[in-house]
């Protein structure tokens, strides 16, 4: 049971490898946590998918959990607010919330052919124009399309208007607020910026884009802001809480770590990693690999747009090291094996499964491991995958800088991989710059929470939020600077290594 009295704030963050529910209080601090992995799916080589029925029902049970947990109940909680993985695409019957298909994960490159033919057709700059967004397979509109082509008799269902589309907070939103018995059909502005399909200067379906993707307008959500009430929860245990939030995880990182002032940015250590810096009301066009998007919008004001560098590979590197490769029994393993060990041993590891993310957008990189030699052993590589995470981490805040002509005076992280004290000496090293971490490191479910509770007036504004913002760690950087730049140089030809690998 918790010390802090109500009331509270919940928030479901339904991510990559599970779902989980977080009750905070006024000053922002976890009160109960409950969470549950779901099943990642292989089918082929660089597909990826999920069951959206495990996903729903693990969010009711997590949900259910972490009130019991905080030995509350619904009268105790004033909203609850939604974060997710962006950019995983499900399509469900609408009227009997049946999917379609499992979830295209976000990770999935099944589209890849699609995008290359999209770029012959229409061009690639005319998508990142109007979106923000290079044409590549990590987002929803290609898998979108490839669902109506290559499930069968799915088009003529959209089109007689039989079928939703949604990402998870669509999905989640759906089902919370009582799916097929008339659940809100909604998604936010963060995450429509990530479908390739809305419009970042109208922040609305673009019809000409979703004309040429393929994609009928009749199936996609309505937009909203990212902190509003669209509903009401049907049923279980916090039957009539307002649902009042839905942010993209890394847009709702970027609200939790409180980065409300223009140049303010923060690096969210997942599956993957998400570096985002608030441009204010700047829609900034990247020359250098990075992706524009929507950093979020409170109810009716005016949206705050962010530039990000994503990458697509990191925790889910250490998941593999463990699940595929055996090679540890934990993740937390990894920082003991490496720290076993003074240096790579000459061995660089880049992760390039899903493709190259930013700076390079290259979906035909596969992974690699260079500099290999008998002296190697698997300690080295656990230092290699530490440093793979540091090093694209390097490669996004040159870019930013280049972008945005600010260089980095420190940065904020979270996220799970943060707990790795060696991985953020080694990133400090790398940055040639201070790291810092919040004392609340679950600032996804945190942002989403912040974002619900402005909704609904329990916190009167952001700058409430700013003062419960406080430090846990920081480290400094204590690498030579030479050393540094040769080591950056053998990590540049190891990427090199990794293009063109698949046609
Ligand atoms: O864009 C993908 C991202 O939202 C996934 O985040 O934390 O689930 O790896 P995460």
């Amino acid at each position: 049971m918790t010390s802090s009295t109500g009331p509270f704030i919940a928030a479901i963050d339904q991510g990559t490898t599970s779902s989980r529910c977080i009750v905070f209080d006024r000053d922002g601090r976890i009160v109960a946590v409950d969470q549950k992995e779901h099943e990642q799916i292989f089918p082929k080589p660089g597909w990826v998918e999920h069951d959206a029925t495990e996903i729903w029902t693990n969010v009711q049970e997590v949900v259910a959990g972490a009130i019991a947990k905080a030995e509350i109940t619904a009268a105790d909680v004033k909203a609850i607010g939604i974060t997710n993985q962006r950019e995983t695409t499900l399509l469900w019957d609408r009227h009997t919330g049946e999917p379609v298909h499992n979830a295209l994960v976000w990770q999935d490159t099944r589209t890849d052919a699609l995008c290359k033919e999209l770029g012959r057709n229409v061009g690639q700059d005319r998508f990142r124009r109007e979106t923000g967004l290079p044409l590549a397979s990590y987002f929803a509109g290609p898998k979108v399309r490839w669902l109506l082509d290559n499930v069968e008799g799915l088009r003529e269902r959209a089109e007689a208007g039989d079928i939703l589309f949604g990402t998870m907070d669509s999905w989640v939103i759906w089902n919370l607020t009582g799916g097929a018995e008339g659940g809100a059909h909604v998604t936010d502005v963060t995450n429509a910026s990530r479908t390739m399909l809305m419009n970042l200067h109208t922040l609305a379906w673009d019809e000409k884009i979703a004309d040429s993707m393929g994609v009928p307008l009749n199936v996609l959500p309505e937009i909203k802001s990212s902190a509003e009430v669209y509903g009401h929860v049907k049923d279980g245990v916090l039957a009539g809480v307002p649902v009042a939030s839905a942010l993209g995880d890394q847009q709702a990182a970027l609200f939790g770590q409180t980065c409300f002032a223009e140049g303010e940015a923060k690096s969210t250590y997942g599956t993957g990693t998400f570096m985002l810096m608030n441009t204010g009301d700047k829609i900034i066009n990247s020359y250098s690999g990075l992706l524009t998007t929507v950093g979020y919008q409170i109810g009716d004001q005016k949206p705050v747009y962010a530039l990000e560098g994503s990458i697509a590979v990191t925790g889910s590197l250490v998941q593999w090291m463990r699940d595929q490769m055996g090679l540890i029994k934990s993740a937390a393993e990894i920082e003991t094996l490496a720290s076993s060990v003074e240096d790579n041993g000459g061995a660089y590891f880049v992760p390039a499964f899903s493709g190259l993310f930013a700076p390079y957008w290259r979906s035909d990189a596969r992974g690699v491991i260079a500099g290999l030699t008998r002296y190697v052993t698997k300690a080295h590589i656990a230092r290699a995958v530490l440093e793979a995470t540091a090093w694209q981490t390097r490669e996004i805040t040159d870019a930013m800088t280049k972008d945005s002509g600010v260089e980095l005076a420190a940065l904020k992280v979270d996220g799970g991989m943060t707990s790795n004290n060696l991985l953020m000496q080694t990133l400090s090293d790398f940055l040639d710059a201070p790291v810092v971490r919040p004392m609340v490191a679950e600032t996804t479910c945190l942002g989403a929470a912040y974002a619900a509770g402005l909704a609904v007036g329990f916190w009167p504004d952001t700058d409430a939020l700013r003062a419960n913002w406080r430090r846990a760690a920081e480290w400094t950087p204590r690498m030579p600077a030479e050393q540094r730049e040769r080591e950056y140089k053998s990590w540049l030809k190891a990427v090199e290594r990794s293009m063109g690998w698949v046609d």
